[in-house]
This record gives C-alpha cells, sequence and structure tokens, in this order.
C-alpha cells in the first residue's frame, strides 16, 4: 500500500519530480530577487498612477498575492485575468504583464491593448510570443529561465510583481525581510517535507483529511489569495474537485449553504487558514462562522503558522504548506502532480482557431 512516509515510492505518480519544484521555492525567490535587484524600469514608470497586472492562473496568483500585501502601496492595483483590459487604462497605467509560457492569449491580448494605449508595460515570461511582442513594443522584459510548470514556478512570479512594485516605490521590502522569509521557509520545509513522519508532520496531516472530500478554503486579508492558491493547486497537482472562499465575504452567504444537499457534511471539508495580521473583526467572525458549521457538522479545521514574523513570511509559509499539502494529495489520490491534460486540450483547441496578434 502507498505511504506518504515511504518517500523513496513517489516517484511512482510524481513523475515528473514536482517535488523538486516544491522544495525548491525559497532558493527561486532568492535567485529571482538577486536577478531583479538589477533589472532596470525606466524612470517615467513611477510616474504610474495605476498599476494593472495582467495574467491567469498560475501567472496571476503571484501579482494577486503580491497586491494583498501591498497595503502601503499608494497607487490602486488591479489584478486582471481577462482579454479587455478596464477602460481606464491608459498612458498613466503601468501595466505588469505576467505569463510563463508568454503564450497566454487573455495575456497576451490584454498587453496589446495597453501597448497601444500608451500603458507603461513590463513584462515576466520564459519567453513566447509575449516576448517577441514586447521587443516590437518596447517593453522591458524579466527573462525567467526555470524548466517548470507556470504554477511551480511562483517564486519567480511572485519575486517579480513584488521587485517591479518595489522599483516604483509602492512596495517596501529590503534584503533582510526577505531573508528572514526565505529562512523561516527552509526551517518549515524541514518540518513538512517528505522525510518528516505523517505522526509529525502538518502538511500530510490536512492532506489525509482531504482525500475523497471536497475542500473548501477559507482566508482573509493577506492569506484571501494563499485560500485561492490551495485551491489552485489542489486541482492541479491533486486532480480534485476544491473551492475557496473569502472572510469576509463567506458570511455573507457560505455559513447559509450548510442544509443541501443533506450528505453535505460527508462530502466538504472546510479549511480555514487564519493570520496573526487578521483584521480583528475577522478573527471574531472566525469564531463564530465557526460554531455555525459546528451546529451543521460541517467538518472543518483551522490552520496558523505561529512561527511567521511578518505579513511576508506568513503569507509565504502558508503558501508553502498548501503547495505541499496538494502535492501528498495528489500521492494519496495515486495521480501525476505534473500532469495537465485537461489544460493542455483546451489550450490545443483554441489553437485551433487562433488569434493574430
Ligand atoms: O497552472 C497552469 O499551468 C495554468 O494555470 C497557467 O498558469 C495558465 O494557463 C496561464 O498560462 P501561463 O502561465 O503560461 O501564462
Amino acid at each position: 500500500m502507498f505511504s506518504l512516509d515511504s518517500p523513496e515510492s513517489y516517484r511512482l505518480y510524481d513523475k515528473s519530480n514536482m517535488l523538486s519544484n516544491i522544495l525548491d521555492l525559497p532558493d527561486q525567490i532568492a535567485t529571482a530577487y538577486d536577478q531583479l535587484k538589477k533589472f532596470p524600469l525606466p524612470s517615467t514608470y513611477i510616474n504610474a498612477k495605476n498599476i494593472v497586472i495582467l495574467g491567469m492562473g498560475g501567472s496571476a496568483i503571484g501579482g494577486a498575492l503580491v497586491a494583498s500585501l501591498a497595503k502601503e502601496a499608494r497607487l490602486p492595483i488591479f489584478v486582471h485575468r481577462d482579454y479587455e483590459v478596464p477602460r481606464f487604462v491608459s498612458r498613466e497605467s503601468l501595466v505588469i504583464a505576467v505569463s510563463y509560457s508568454g503564450n497566454t492569449e487573455e495575456t497576451l491580448t490584454g498587453f496589446i491593448q495597453a501597448a497601444e494605449k500608451g500603458a507603461k508595460i513590463v513584462v515576466a515570461t520564459c519567453g513566447g510570443k509575449i516576448g517577441s511582442i514586447a521587443t516590437r513594443y518596447k517593453a522591458p522584459v524579466y527573462k525567467i529561465n526555470y524548466g517548470a510548470q507556470p504554477r511551480a514556478a511562483l517564486g519567480y512570479l511572485f519575486t517579480s510583481v513584488l521587485m517591479f512594485l518595489e522599483k516604483i516605490g509602492q512596495f517596501d521590502i529590503d534584503q533582510d525581510k526577505i531573508r528572514e522569509s526565505l529562512l523561516l521557509m527552509k526551517g518549515f520545509r524541514n518540518k513538512i517535507g517528505p522525510q518528516v513522519a505523517s505522526s509529525e508532520n502538518l502538511a500530510k496531516q490536512i492532506a489525509k483529511n482531504l482525500v475523497n472530500k471536497i475542500p473548501v478554503f477559507i482566508g482573509s486579508g493577506i492569506l484571501s489569495d494563499v485560500a485561492r492558491r490551495w485551491k489552485t493547486q489542489t486541482n492541479e497537482n491533486a486532480k480534485q474537485a476544491a473551492f475557496f472562499e473569502t472572510l469576509p465575504e463567506a458570511d455573507h452567504n457560505f455559513i447559509v449553504g450548510q442544509e443541501n444537499p443533506k450528505d453535505l457534511r460527508n462530502k466538504i471539508w472546510v479549511v480555514f487558514l487564519t493570520s496573526r495580521y487578521d483584521h480583528p473583526r475577522n478573527i471574531l467572525r472566525h469564531k463564530i462562522t465557526v460554531e455555525i458549521l459546528q451546529k451543521a457538522n460541517t467538518p472543518y479545521e483551522t490552520v496558523m503558522i505561529p512561527i511567521a514574523t511578518s505579513p511576508l513570511s506568513e503569507q509565504l509559509l502558508s503558501i508553502y504548506l498548501g503547495d505541499f499539502v496538494s502535492f501528498y494529495l495528489a500521492l494519496l489520490n495515486k495521480v501525476d502532480p505534473t500532469e495537465i491534460s485537461n489544460i493542455n486540450y483546451l489550450k490545443d483547441k483554441l489553437a485551433e482557431k487562433p488569434l493574430e496578434y
């Protein structure tokens, strides 16, 4: 029988070694940080009046996470996951186009629209079509050199947006904050990594709870998009249905939907991702929401990462935990965490009717 406590058998399902990319996350951030420190943006970019981050799926989440952290930003930041850019995009906008492959049609379409409107653009990508279109519009490109699935290269995608914002004065980050977060992540890796037995390993324990369940991940504030990341990693790595909610919004609808279907409590498993930086009212809301779930017999668990020392480290540690959970869940589901045949099928079908750029 397959056991999470036998890492030597992981490769039976983890055929493309997703584990190495997950283990690598702190090193990805360190490499990207060093590269991006030296990456220049045109001096006029500092005059932007709003910021729009374009991307889809694994390429959008890094920007969304950074946007939720950027509390001190004086400019509005929008994460845009669609074709048409918002009408307000203009010469005064900074548009950050993120596409790992460089071939995602929504991002390419939005990028060209923004460029035609004269927006200030910067790109993060491995290459693809967006690389050549960026040359056409003379947009600076941060070229990622890392072979993995987009979602497994989060360290590069996250850090690129973080550093672009830092360069235009919208994010206050220094080497010490990054270094401390990475040290914490590496320490955490030693507690939730493959070699740690299930009895001591929070990630393996959560993964076991999620087998045959439909997880609903709930986060607030800086963990709202972490809840989304847990959901998307569960979908893509573990090939499992999963959803996410955010507080306080979930208290205005989700809590009412606990009565049907009648066997709901046998199907869902709620995971609250709680933060020491949560708004005090959301801390209270979490408590009351738990009471409501208890009354409905809806199974749940609450996760908090006590070792975090800053919003940045808490967000990164929470992502890291979720990435490991989704990886272990993939193994328990006996699926290859890397493979995403439905996304590939969909993109191949779309490519039969290609867009012109
Ligand atoms: O996880 C994935 O593979 C997807 O969500 C992709 O990130 C998404 O389809 C967008 O592709 P790209 O990241 O190459 O722009």
